[in-house]
């Protein structure tokens, strides 16, 4: 799987991103080890602490088509920002959870700007 595949792959999902309130639109790309591709997007609430972040919705799918903790290999994450995206912290907690430290993380923008990290670098320390 090429970078640039999965970080345009997040991009796509993008597009189905719902944040009206927000109007910050964020995608992601998850990939599993067996070459899987699950996509997620920002989905909002009128009551705020409702929404869901782009990264969680990418495993909760995986994970609700069967998926296991640990069967991930890259995720990639792109929204419309000076530097490659950031992740909050409570998708880091999931992420570390159902990918494990090892996981490769992929941040961009929307201008081709990336930053490759990793789920340990995103939440040393974790619980
Ligand atoms: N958001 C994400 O989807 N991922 C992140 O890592 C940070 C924030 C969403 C949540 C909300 O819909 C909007 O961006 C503004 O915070």
């Amino acid at each position: 799987m090429q970078t640039m595949h999965l970080l345009q792959e997040a991009q796509q999902a993008r597009q189905a991103a719902y944040a009206p309130y927000s109007k910050f639109q964020v995608g992601a790309a998850l990939l599993t080890k067996d070459g899987k591709i699950f996509h997620g997007c920002n989905v909002e609430n009128a009551s705020y602490g409702l929404c869901n972040c782009a990264e969680r919705s990418a495993f909760f799918s995986a994970i609700a088509s069967g998926y296991r903790p640990h069967q991930f290999q890259e995720l990639a994450v792109i929204a419309d920002t000076a530097e490659p995206t950031s992740t909050c912290g409570p998708c880091r907690q999931v992420i570390l959870e159902f990918a494990g430290a090892e996981l490769s993380v992929l941040l961009g923008n929307l201008q081709g700007k990336t930053l490759r990290t990793t789920a340990f670098a995103l939440l040393p320390g974790a619980f």
